[in-house]
């Protein structure tokens, strides 16, 4: 129960490894706000979250939902210890010269613009609560890419220099900002990726092969990650991006 008494936000948190990170964070005690935009899933979270999850409908690239969604945290759980900036698309795999100018604009107003609206409205109530950590979903995408996503690892390598200034400006008032690099998770994401391949079987296997592990990663491999870096176990991390990607950048 690191999370007893703690009051968490995830974005995107209806589907995917941010689901996974806030049936965690309700598994170890935090009450959770989940902001997404596919009410249905983020409905039967709810259900399942055992009055530990509060849903709302949240786009993360309007800023006015972003904020709505950190004075829900406040208004119904009195406080927020720790937001974890998770909600973000894939690129479909589209020669750069192709991609459209509104394609581009999409890509970072959700994985990009999202996450720096996300930091700035909790910074101010982590704040007020005396302190409190931040986890942003950036991706391998930042640092290993095999072309055709440049929208996607733009979006994700600025997530990681966002990451960094903030956790500069907050050393000193007791507010740690990390990122997460995950590598080919298995999510609806990569469904997807995998369903929009001309060839799936060599889709999985490319996949696997720049992995050494040879395997995807799971949800609660993320999640547990997200909540070593929310918590106090992490106390001297901020900062950094931390790979979870089975050996790819190792590569
Ligand atoms: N799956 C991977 O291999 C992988 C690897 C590295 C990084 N990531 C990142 O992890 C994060 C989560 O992805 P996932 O793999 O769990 O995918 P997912 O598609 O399973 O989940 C993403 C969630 O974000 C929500 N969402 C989409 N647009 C939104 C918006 N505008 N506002 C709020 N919510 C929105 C979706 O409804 C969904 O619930 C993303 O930022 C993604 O870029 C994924």
């Amino acid at each position: 129960m690191r999370f007893q008494g703690k009051v968490a936000i995830v974005t995107g948190g209806a589907n995917g490894m941010g689901r996974s990170t806030a049936l965690l964070f309700a598994r170890e005690g935090a009450n959770v706000v989940v902001g997404d935009v596919d009410p249905a899933a983020g409905q039967a979270l709810e259900a399942e979250g055992e009055g530990r999850v509060h849903f709302q409908i949240c786009d993360v690239s309007r800023e006015a939902d972003v904020a709505q969604l950190v004075a829900a945290a406040e208004t119904r759980f009195g406080r927020l210890d720790t937001i974890f900036n998770n909600a973000g698309i894939e690129q479909p795999v589209t020669p750069s010269v192709d991609v459209s100018a509104d394609l581009f604009n999409r890509v970072i107003g959700i994985n990009l613009n999202g996450t720096f609206y996300g930091c700035k409205h909790a910074i101010p109530a982590l704040l007020r609560a005396g302190g409190g950590t931040i986890v942003n979903n950036s991706s391998v995408s930042a640092f290993a890419n095999v072309g055709g996503n440049i929208a996607y690892a733009a979006s994700k390598g600025a997530v990681m220099s966002l990451t960094r200034v903030l956790a500069i400006e907050y050393a000193k008032r007791n507010i740690r900002v990390n990122a997460i690099n995950p590598g080919v998770i298995d999510t609806g994401m990569n469904v997807r990726n995998r369903e929009r391949a001309l060839d799936q079987d060599a889709w999985l296997e490319r996949s696997m092969a720049v992995t050494p592990m040879g395997r995807m990663g799971t949800g609660n491999e993320i999640a547990e990650t997200v909540l070593f870096l929310a918590s106090e176990q992490s106390a001297f991390i901020t900062g950094i991006g931390l790979l979870i990607d089975g050996g790819r950048v190792a590569t």
